[in-house]
């Protein structure tokens, strides 16, 4: 059994969370933090970390950055390992967040989806294959509600690509400030926004009259919850080390 602490207990994924854990005998939610605590649950949900009382094995967060620095307080002084799942951190907390996975265990990743990490692996071999014969570019589209753009996964993507070729890859996000072709070494990174869309993520290889696409779609959040509980269980008395989903699909 993971004990978890729900940071963002009542926001969306929080409670998704909740519901998915309230079905799991292997997973139980004893307390959670948010600044919202109207919600009722079956568990306590507190807006200060200092007065939570419960003894987690692991802390799950889907919040918001500006909670980082008291989130990372709490784990440092109760030695409790976090599945870092808000998204939108600044390099800067990115910056923090490494620094604390020398002494306490931290799982991040901008998407928790096992499809996802999928994907990346395999638009990261197709690049490797087609060389730089191919134009790549990506594109993402999420709900309307979605503040960051373009999408830490669409990034996290891109960065995958560019580390596995021998000359860095140049993003471009705005082709309408520019006026010049294309060039062989640029990602092209586009976000849309509407509706009620989860989350898609597809990756184009341009080339002579033939394209390869590679897609990913989400249906639901449900795929990003099952994804941290995941997470969490792999973390589950790990001591000190900043894992991903790569380190999760690796250990099944
Ligand atoms: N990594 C992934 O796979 C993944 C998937 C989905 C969403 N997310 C990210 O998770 C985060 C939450 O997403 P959501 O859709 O549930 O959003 P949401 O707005 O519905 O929920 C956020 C919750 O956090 C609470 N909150 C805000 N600031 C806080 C703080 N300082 N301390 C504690 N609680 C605070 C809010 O009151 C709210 O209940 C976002 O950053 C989102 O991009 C990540």
């Amino acid at each position: 059994m993971t004990k978890v602490i729900l940071s963002g207990a009542n926001g969306k994924m929080g409670q998704v969370i909740t519901r998915l854990a309230a079905e799991d005998d292997k997973i139980s939610i004893i307390a959670g933090k948010d600044i919202n605590v109207e919600q009722k649950n079956d568990y306590p949900v507190y807006d200060d970390w200092n007065q939570i009382t419960e003894k987690a094995d692991v802390i799950i967060d889907f919040s918001h950055p500006s909670g980082l620095d008291s989130l990372l307080e709490y784990s440092q002084k109760t030695h409790t390992p976090v599945v870092m799942a808000t998204t939108g951190l600044s390099e800067e907390q990115i910056g923090k967040l490494r620094e604390h996975s020398k002494e306490t265990a931290v799982f991040f990743s901008a998407n928790m989806s096992l499809g996802i990490n999928l994907l990346i692996d395999l638009v990261v071999r197709a690049a490797k294959i087609l060389e730089d014969n191919f134009d790549i570019e990506i594109i993402e589209k999420h709900h309307n509600q979605k503040i960051d753009a373009p999408s830490g996964t669409a990034l996290a993507i891109a960065n995958a690509i560019s580390a596995s070729r021998s000359t860095p890859s140049e993003f471009v996000y705005d082709r309408h400030s520019v006026r010049k072709k294309r060039g062989k070494n640029e990602i092209g990174i586009h976000a849309v926004r509407g509706g009620t869309i989860v989350g898609e993520h597809e990756v184009m290889f341009a080339g002579t009259d033939e394209i390869i696409e590679i897609k990913h779609s989400a249906a639901s959040k449900e795929v990003f919850a099952v994804g941290a509980i995941r997470a969490a269980q792999f973390l589950k008395g790990k001591k000190s080390g900043l894992y991903d989903m790569k380190d999760l699909v690796n250990s099944l």
